[in-house]
This record gives structure tokens, C-alpha cells and sequence, in this order.
């Protein structure tokens, strides 16, 4: 029998893991930035023109995920406006998140959420969009002062809005009486510029900063800064940093991965009132964000490519590499079972390549001598995060 008074006394009893568990979240902001000093300066000194009055160059910072652009541009940005009104000097910088709903899903949206960030609002549906470009400009030209904005995923923008918004951000400043305005652009993709109009390129980028990958050593000083913060005294055995290191520097050295990894770490030692974070704590870690990131992607993905993924998973029991051919046969077999129509041939193959994208599956194309070629499919996962997959696909299908 539970004895339901007692449920917590271990968990009360236990040492506290934690002593701020925040310095492990993506809202945190570090006191320090190791291993950025090159792009901290180098942004610094673009964008220091600001100070005296001038336009900065517009800036286009890429690199992969978890490579720190965020952090640097907004921590390079808020240094810039505080020495500014120190000096007496009128430098706004704003910050958009284009992947954030609702904020950069049409240009108006756009506008109307910059307008209402300097100081004027414009109601968020109705009016025609060169009325909302007027009310923008006007803030934006309302005083003398330097604006920075910093559009951070900017590809995202472009997906959803077209990179014509761009065009017109980048000419502003021929029409603007008191301000000016810079664009700081980040993306993670990488091909992303060269699919841009190429009058809109060459402006966005009059500079470009690079964000390496970090590697293992690089992410295990990153680590030890905020676990000094967040952990307790003396309760990470040695090795977890560094395997937690050595995990993310192999997922193109993601300090994002690195961090998650540590955290979660953390959490399931603490869930188990365990008094110390072990490498057992980082592998089981690992497994539960596999597991969590597969099962919301799962969750979200249209019925369609639920079924193409079915079929895979279904098919994955047998063999290692799975032919398109045999994905398509099984695929019609589950949708007549359920009663949903089947797509042709080619659609699936559109699903499939989505899949890969979203990287639960991987697939290559193999020559198969005079036969051509064809592409077989693998699912590259771990035996608890293949299972939990397929249960979850069981749940929605049987
Ligand atoms: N050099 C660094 N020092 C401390 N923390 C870092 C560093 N680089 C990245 N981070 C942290 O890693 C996470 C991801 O960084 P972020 O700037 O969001 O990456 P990106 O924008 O390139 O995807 C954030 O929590 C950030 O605070
Ligand atoms: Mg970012």
C-alpha cells in the first residue's frame, strides 16, 4: 500500500540538484560569452558608426543552429544602446523573431508589430498595407536616432511573406528625414542568401559575420561557466560536462544540444531524488529529448505523412534499408484499412523527401548499375526512441 502522506519525503529529503536551474534555459543571459570575442568585436565595430550619428552597414550573420547568433546580436545590441544614452545619443535597437506566430506572418503583421515597438500603434488587421507602411515610416522618422533592427531568422520571413518587405526595409533610408535604419539578418540556413533577389543580397549583406561550429572544448567551457550556476556544489560527477560536450560538438556543435543535454541531466537525477548528475543521467538525457523532439514532430505532422511514416517504421522491423517501392505498397495497404484515400506515387515520394527534412528519417539515393537509380529509406534511431515511435503510430492507427 502507498502510504500517501509520505510520497514527497524523499524528494524533500533530498539534496537539491538545483541552485538556479534558469542558467540552463535559452532566456537566460550569460555574464560572459566565450568564445565569440571575434564576432562580439567584430559587430561591435560595424555597428559603432551609430554612436556618432551615422548608418551602420547592414550586417548578415549566418552560421548553424546553436552557434550563439542570437545571443551575440542581442547582447552586442542592448551594450550599444546603453553606452548610447550615456553619451547622449539616440540608438533604438529592435529585435523580431520572424518564427514567433503571429508576429511575422504577413508584412502588415510585421509592420504593424515594429510600428507598435516605436511607439505607435496600428491595429493588427484593416488597413490597406501602404497605409501601414505610412504609419511605420512615420515612427520610424519620427526623431533623430539610429535604428538597429535585428530580424532574426529572417529566412523564415522570406518564406512566409516573400523577400519583397526586404526590398522596401532596405531602401527606407533614401526616404527617411531624421533616421536611419540598419538591418542585422540572421539565418541558420545557409544557402538562404543566394535565393534572395540579389538587389536585396547585396544590400542586406554590406557585411557578413560567420558562427563556426563549437567544438567540444570550446562547448565544455560554455558548459562549466552556467552549471557553476546552476548546479549545486559538487553534485556533477566527473565526466558529465564533457560527455555532454562530445554529444552536442558531434550534432554540428550546438550549444543549445549541449545545454538541453546538461539540463535535462539534471532533472532526471533530481526526479529519481538521486544526489548526484551522472553520464548515466547525460544518456538517458539524450534519449529523452530524441524521444520528446520525434514524438511533437509526429504529433504534428498531417495524417498523410503519418501513414507514409507508419509504413516505414512498420517496414524497418524487417530491414535496414527500405525501398520507395515497397514504402508505396504498404502505405495503400493502411490507407484502405482506415478508409482514407491514397495519394499517387508521386506525392508520397514528396512526403517521404518532407520526412527527411524533418530528419526521422534519412534516405539516399544508390545506383543500381544498369537498373538507374533509386533512393532507399533508413530510420537512423535508437531502439527506445524506434519503440516509442511505433507506439505512437499504433496508438493513432489502431
Ligand atoms: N559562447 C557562448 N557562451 C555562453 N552561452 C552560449 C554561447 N553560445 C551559445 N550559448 C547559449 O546556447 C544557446 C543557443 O545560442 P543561440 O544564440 O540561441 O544560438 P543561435 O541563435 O545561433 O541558434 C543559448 O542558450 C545561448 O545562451
Ligand atoms: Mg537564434
Amino acid at each position: 500500500m502507498t502510504d500517501t502522506n509520505n510520497i514527497f519525503t524523499k524528494f524533500l529529503a533530498s539534496k537539491p540538484i538545483f541552485s538556479n536551474r534558469d542558467a540552463l534555459t535559452i532566456s537566460f543571459k550569460p555574464e560572459t560569452i566565450p568564445h565569440r570575442e571575434k564576432q562580439v568585436n567584430d559587430l561591435g565595430r560595424i555597428l559603432a558608426p551609430a554612436l556618432k550619428g551615422g548608418r551602420p552597414s547592414n550586417i548578415f550573420l549566418y552560421g548553424r543552429p546553436g552557434t550563439g547568433k542570437t545571443l551575440v546580436s542581442r547582447f552586442v545590441g542592448s551594450e550599444l544602446e546603453k553606452i548610447s544614452g550615456e553619451n547622449g545619443q539616440s540608438v533604438k535597437v529592435m529585435y523580431v523573431n520572424c518564427k514567433m506566430k503571429k508576429i511575422a506572418d504577413t508584412e502588415y503583421r510585421l509592420l504593424a508589430e515594429l510600428s507598435k515597438a516605436l511607439g505607435k500603434e496600428v491595429p493588427f488587421t484593416g488597413l490597406p498595407t501602404d497605409q501601414v507602411y505610412n504609419a511605420f515610416f512615420d515612427a520610424l522618422d519620427s526623431r533623430k536616432q539610429t535604428i538597429i533592427l535585428i530580424v532574426d531568422e529572417i529566412d523564415t520571413l522570406v518564406q512566409k511573406t516573400g523577400d519583397e518587405i526586404l526590398y522596401n526595409l532596405t531602401r527606407i533610408n533614401q526616404d527617411l528625414n531624421n533616421s536611419k535604419l540598419s538591418i542585422i539578418g540572421i539565418t541558420n540556413n545557409l544557402g538562404f542568401i543566394e535565393t534572395l533577389d540579389p538587389r536585396v543580397k547585396s544590400s542586406l549583406s554590406e557585411e557578413e559575420l560567420i558562427f563556426p561550429p563549437y567544438n567540444a572544448l570550446q562547448l565544455q567551457d560554455i558548459l562549466k561557466n552556467r552549471a557553476s550556476i546552476a548546479f549545486t556544489q559538487d553534485v556533477l560527477q566527473p565526466g558529465v560536462i564533457e560527455k555532454c560536450a562530445a554529444l552536442a560538438a558531434q550534432e554540428h556543435g550546438d550549444a543549445r544540444r549541449a545545454l538541453d543535454l546538461l539540463r535535462v541531466a539534471g532533472e532526471l537525477s533530481e526526479r529519481n531524488s538521486h544526489e548526484k548528475v551522472s553520464i548515466e543521467h547525460v544518456d538517458d538525457a539524450e534519449e529523452k529529448i530524441d524521444v520528446d523532439r520525434v514524438v511533437e514532430t509526429v504529433k504534428s505532422m498531417p495524417k498523410q505523412s503519418q501513414i507514409v511514416l507508419y509504413s516505414i517504421v512498420f517496414l524497418a522491423e524487417k530491414t535496414k534499408e527500405i525501398q520507395t517501392g515497397e514504402v508505396f505498397d504498404k502505405y495503400q495497404e493502411i490507407c484502405k484499412q482506415q478508409g482514407i484515400k491514397t495519394l499517387t506515387t508521386r506525392r508520397v515520394s514528396d512526403l517521404i523527401s518532407e520526412l527527411d527534412l524533418s530528419s526521422v528519417i534519412s534516405t539516399k539515393i544508390v545506383s543500381k548499375g544498369r537498373y538507374g537509380r533509386t533512393r532507399v529509406i533508413s530510420l537512423n534511431l535508437s531502439d527506445t526512441v524506434y519503440n516509442k515511435l511505433k507506439n505512437l503510430l499504433e496508438e493513432i492507427f489502431l
